[in-house]
């Protein structure tokens, strides 16, 4: 009647699905997000035909910052708010480590930002390779610390601090020094720096927080990343051993990384959206045949609810080349990935 305002239309949240987003070559590259990852996340809460608006979780191999702050860097290039509590990054399942071991290297990132990641976790103990250089600059004959550096590490007596662990949080920013540390950690007698093994089998266990061996950054073609550093590592101790070096990495294409999602999806939903069932499909949108899909579609096997790949051509996979695990779908850009998943469903 006249006088009344419109109503706005209705938009209901769905409770049969939800997407979980890979960010690195999905939504963003090299600090940018790609052209179509804003009208995305619109169209997911609620610019869409049908009025409804879709939960959704991000789960990147990525890291080396805190989850917050990485969600508050993630909503500025999205342009909107996206919280931890929708957040996992490779290193976030390292969580559940800090209880078993005492005192732990944490390599990778850029100054100080992933022994705060680690002592955040509650790692009671963490060193990082500045630590090691600080209290013995002979450790790397062609790496000197900065004077800021020099500042923030922490030297101690390393001949009798015994490192339980190593963990690789985020990209090496040095490769020669970082690989020396960890080498001279595996080669130890139990973890004491300064000692070697006689059969070299009494190193502490080294994890990784993802395989990637590239990832799409800024650059047109792949670039290389920790899985990278892993192999190289292992190849190394080899060489110089002459024994074979077993590490565990974490992240997709592990299934934990997706068992951890599915718990994350699920309080989010609960959270955010007042839904307590279980979620029948789940659309993961990823670049990365070998982490993205090959983790979706063995997750799917695994899980109540089923699981769908979607694999996008803006990052690692290209054109001209056969995906070594093959998606349920393939499409251009994750705004057509999305667009995908909501048609499915009507
Ligand atoms: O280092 C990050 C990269 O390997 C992958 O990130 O978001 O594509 O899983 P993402
Ligand atoms: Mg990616």
């Amino acid at each position: 009647s006249p006088g009344t305002p419109p109503t706005p239309p209705e938009t209901t949240v769905t409770d049969k699905y939800a997407f979980a987003f890979d960010i690195d070559g999905v939504l963003i590259r090299g600090g940018r997000p790609i052209p179509e990852a804003v009208e995305t996340m619109k169209m997911l809460n609620g610019e869409n035909e049908y009025g409804i608006k879709v939960p959704y979780i991000f789960v990147t191999n990525g890291g080396g910052k805190t989850e917050a702050e990485r969600c508050v860097q993630l909503s500025k290039q999205l342009e909107l708010e996206v919280s931890p509590g929708q957040f996992i990054c490779g290193h976030t399942p390292m969580r559940e480590m800090a209880e078993q071991f005492n005192t732990v290297l944490v390599v990778g990132g850029e100054g100080e930002k992933c022994r705060i990641v680690a002592e955040g976790y509650g790692f009671k103990d963490v060193v990082t390779p500045g630590d090691i250089i600080k209290d013995n600059q002979d450790t790397t004959p062609f790496r000197k610390l900065t004077p800021e550096e020099y500042k923030n590490s922490r030297a101690r007596n390393f001949a009798e601090v015994k490192i339980d662990a190593i963990f690789v949080f985020a990209d090496s920013r040095d490769w020669a020094s970082d690989q020396q540390i960890i080498l001279d950690l595996l080669m130890s007698k139990g973890g004491y720096l300064g000692t070697r093994s006689e059969n070299f089998d009494e190193g502490p266990p080294v994890f990784f927080s993802h395989n990637d061996v590239v990832w799409s950054a800024s650059h047109d073609l792949t670039r290389i990343g920790m899985g990278a550093l892993r192999v190289s590592l292992e190849a190394m101790f080899k060489a110089v051993t002459g024994k074979d070096l077993k590490t565990t990495a974490f992240g997709k294409p592990q299934i934990g990384t997706f068992q951890f999602a599915t718990r994350l999806l699920q309080q989010w939903r609960k959270d955010t959206h007042g839904i307590d069932s279980p979620v029948d499909t789940v659309y993961f949108v990823g670049d990365t045949p070998e982490s993205d899909i090959r983790g979706t579609n063995e997750y799917d096997e695994h899980s109540e609810s089923s699981w769908y790949s979607i694999l996008v051509r803006t990052g690692v996979f290209q054109e001209g080349t056969t995906p070594r695990f093959q998606p349920r779908a393939t499409v251009d850009t994750v705004l057509d990935a999305v667009k995908h998943g909501i048609e499915r469903e009507y």
